[in-house]
């Protein structure tokens, strides 16, 4: 999965081209070029990472084939090849764009050091349009709870499939982990070191998302200002992931699939052809064989996307989660926020274990951060958490002596596990008798 780079030599005399050739071919893909011209198509038609620029063409002298080489691709970093006598010229072309310069007679350990640097410097500023296009919501290895049989066999999945390139498609409820899993997947794998770019398909505005993927051209459309990368080529070598694909609008999915089987496409207003190498992990919250009998999707395409299948449980099918969930996410927030660590009460677990989170982890977790913010107590009771008490139904159908006792049952609980169960303290606080404490627990007992 490592290719080589690929590097241009332009040089009008055959020896300068050959010895650069015989330098450079074992580690470089190298094109040669004869003439400017001939620089010009290639750079056009191919994908290259360095020009080797003679100042001195036949046909077009050296800073303006610079200029048009740059205006084709401007991430396309370039060095020339001088004479002593050209130093000043050379100069200027830098001021221009060029990386560096080289002076004739070079020594080969020059050259090969000088590329080096250059193609350094090309991924350097493709990682720093990767990190200006990526927010950084995540840590680089953010733990992933589960003790659930399902969540134990997708962990097995998930670190089983990291090291192959074949397509992953994760399907889940809405808030399940499927962004979280498609980053463990990127970590664990050798693309790690690459960028991992999120496409949200659903943000993206259908107009847009030609552009968005495949990248465009100086001038291809009103406002193209700049050629711009897409995010297939901002990947190259790391992870994309196609979140809620089955927004993709159909001319999309097409264009998408042929990307993904030929590895290579064009930009827009372009006509040369990119190759990129990434690994395309997709989600989705919705039934894909359903949108496909309804002609919505491409059948084509969910098999390209669906070799390695995985799907996320919702929360409410693994119950046991919750605690283990609830108490990661408190250790979390204690740790973002510098302050000291908070518990729930035993009756909020249980009352958050009788919950169904439609919104799955992404709720349970918004519901942690509101009520460690909100609770003034090292211990975070059900008052803080309110909605999530009861089913509102619930209230609804009680007169009024049974919504007494209902809260009365509750706040005695609460107050007693304050305590740590001790009646005597209880009865204090609540200023009432040892025996009637014992008969309110009694008489209230849950139904
Ligand atoms: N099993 C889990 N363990 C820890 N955090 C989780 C887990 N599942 C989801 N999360 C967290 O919940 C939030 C929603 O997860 P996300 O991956 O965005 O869900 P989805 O993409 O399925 O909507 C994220 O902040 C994520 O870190
Ligand atoms: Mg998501």
């Amino acid at each position: 999965m490592h290719d080589k780079p690929t590097i241009l030599v332009v040089d009008d005399e055959p020896g300068v081209r050959q010895s650069f050739n015989i330098v450079l071919k074992d580690k470089y893909k190298v094109f040669l070029a004869g003439t400017g011209e001939e620089a010009i198509d290639l750079l056009s038609r191919k994908s290259i990472g360095l020009a080797l620029l003679d100042i001195r063409l036949p046909d077009l002298d050296g800073i303006e084939l610079l200029g048009k080489l740059k205006e084709i691709d401007p991430n396309c970093e370039i060095i020339m090849v001088t004479a002593v006598k050209e130093i000043k010229t050379a100069v200027k072309a830098i001021k221009l764009g060029a990386y560096e310069y080289i002076l004739k007679p070079f020594s080969v350990e020059e050259v090969l050091n000088t590329i080096k640097r250059a193609l350094e410097k090309h991924e350097l500023e493709k990682e720093v349009t990767y990190l200006r296009n990526e927010l950084q919501r995540y840590q680089p290895f953010e733990e992933i709870v589960g003790q659930d049989k399902k969540m134990q066999e997708v962990f097995g999945i998930v670190s089983s499939i990291a090291d192959s390139d074949g397509a992953v498609l994760i399907q889940g409820e809405s808030g399940t982990g499927k962004e979280l899993v498609a980053r463990a997947i990127h970590n664990l794998s050798l693309r790690k070191i690459y960028p991992f770019v999120v496409v949200n398909c659903a943000a993206i505005p259908p107009n847009l998302m030609e552009s968005a993927l495949f990248g465009y051209h100086k001038g291809a459309f009103t406002g193209a200002v700049a050629t711009t990368l897409g995010k297939l080529e901002i990947a190259n070598r790391g992870t994309v992931f196609l979140d809620d694909i089955d927004t993709l609008d159909i001319n999309m999915q097409a264009k998408l699939l042929r990307a993904i089987q030929e590895k290579e496409f064009e930009r827009l207003g372009g006509t040369k052809t990119i190759t990129v190498n990434v690994r395309f992990i997709a989600a989705s919250n919705k039934d894909l064989t359903r949108l496909i009998e309804e002609g919505r999707f491409r059948e084509d395409l969910y098999y390209r996307l669906n070799v390695f299948p995985v799907t996320l449980p919702p929360l409410r099918e693994r119950k046991k989660d919750i605690p283990l969930l609830l108490d990661h996410f408190l250790r979390l927030n204690a740790k973002n926020t510098g302050k000291p660590l908070k518990r729930f009460s035993k009756s909020a677990i249980k009352t958050l274990m009788e919950y169904d989170w439609p919104g799955n982890v992404r709720e349970l977790q918004n519901l942690v951060e509101r009520s460690f913010t909100i609770s003034r107590n090292p211990v975070i009771h059900l008052d803080d958490i309110a909605p999530y008490r009861r089913k509102r139904a619930d209230f609804k159908e009680m007169t009024l002596k049974e919504a007494v006792a209902d809260f009365e049952r509750r706040y005695v609980n609460e107050v007693l596990e304050l305590v740590n169960g001790n009646k005597k303290k209880a009865a204090e606080i609540l200023a009432v008798h040892r025996n009637t404490l014992s008969a309110k627990m009694d008489s209230t007992k849950p139904k």
